[in-house]
């Protein structure tokens, strides 16, 4: 949802002539102060997209040559992220009322060469992250969490982004806090400051020991900074972040009451980045909602069937739940009415 208000802030960055960060209007570096504050954790730093946290994130734990655990129920940005860094991308099931990675299948699939745990917060419902955490402490593994869905979720209190060392955002146009593309990365523990140093390097081509217009490059980087528009946006969403959260909350609150049909858990806790539901005929049912003028989406196909994994892993949730589940319309533009109107329709042709 934007207002003038982002418009204001983008078109005085435009006029100011300086768009990059670091150039000047500032507004990269005050957007990680302000998200890192509204998040709580030690440390955040912005770059252009949740696929290059992921990227970098993973970059900060050698993993070449090693297994990373994830689900494949997820945007295929996990998984590239695993390749990107020569890893092996090692698919969990899913637990199938919160459609988050199941910690038992998760231990089940630790191996001598697994690296990492990368769970994903599905829809903006937290995973079981203490018991991940247990699974990762007794196995000497690293953990990263893909956020992707869950700016300004929770979990046990607090926000997540909080309790794990490595947390990656996205703030894609149809996230939680949206900016024409945009990501973070926020830490905590012991190698939040070794780990600041190396991403602050790795998200401009490796550049380091800057004095004045002199530096060095000690690493190979990417270009993974991210600009003053989207952060100048990204600042004006943040202030009503919480706001558009309660908006969809309250509305999942009424597809848990009014819906008939299989669907996402109702939980205080959750941003409800998107909600889904279960369909036995998801064509027919797609089909027939479009033609009532309601959007509905697909997330997703499971990346362990996509022809670049083509994994042969198996993985009984994922495979027969995939097939029915639709994601319908939740953001904080809807009327009641049209929220009435979706729940009627829906629960018509499910
Ligand atoms: C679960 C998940 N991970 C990672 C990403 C990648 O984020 P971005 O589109 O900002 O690169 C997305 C975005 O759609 C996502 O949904």
């Amino acid at each position: 949802m934007i207002s003038n208000d982002e418009i204001r802030a983008a078109v005085k960055v435009l006029k100011s002539h300086f768009w990059a960060s670091g150039s000047g209007s500032g507004n990269v570096k005050k957007f990680e102060e302000f998200f890192n504050t509204y998040i709580g954790s030690q440390k955040s730093l912005a770059v252009n997209s949740g696929t290059a946290a992921l990227h970098l994130a993973l970059s900060l734990c050698n993993i070449k040559n090693k297994e990373v655990i994830l689900p494949s129920l997820s945007f295929v940005s996990t998984a590239h992220a695993v390749m990107y860094n020569g890893g092996k991308p090692i698919f969990a099931d899913i637990d199938p009322v919160t459609l988050n990675i199941d910690p038992n299948s998760i231990e089940e699939k630790i191996s001598k060469n697994t690296k990492v745990i990368l769970p994903v917060h599905f829809g903006g419902l937290s995973c079981e992250l203490n018991l991940i955490q247990k699974l990762c402490k007794n196995n000497d593994l690293s953990l990263v969490e893909d956020a992707a869905h869950a700016t300004g979720s929770l979990y046990k209190g607090k926000k997540i982004g909080t309790h794990g060392s490595i947390v990656c955002f996205s703030f894609h146009p149809v996230k939680n806090l949206a900016m024409p593309a945009g990501g973070a990365l926020s830490l905590n523990g012991k190698n939040s400051k070794k780990f600041e140093k190396s991403i602050r390097s790795l998200r401009w081509c490796g550049i380091s020991n800057r004095k004045g217009v002199e530096y060095d490059v000690s690493t190979l980087g990417w270009n993974y900074y991210m600009n003053e528009v989207s952060a100048s946006i990204g600042l004006v969403q943040l202030k009503k972040l919480d706001n558009l959260i309660s908006i969809k909350k309250n509305i999942a609150k009424r597809y848990l009451d009014e819906l008939y049909v299989e669907k996402m858990p109702f939980d205080k806790n959750c941003s409800y980045h998107m909600f889904w539901i279960r369909v036995k005929n998801r064509k027919l049912f797609m089909n027939k909602m479009t033609q009532h003028g309601i959007e509905t989406g697909i997330h997703y196909n499971p990346i362990h069937k996509m022809s670049f994994y083509n994994s042969k892993q198996q993985l009984p949730n994922t495979e027969s739940l995939f097939n029915e589940l639709v994601s319908i319309p939740i953001h904080a533009n809807l009327s009641d009415s049209s929220v009435s109107k979706i729940i009627k329709y829906a629960n018509k042709f499910s």
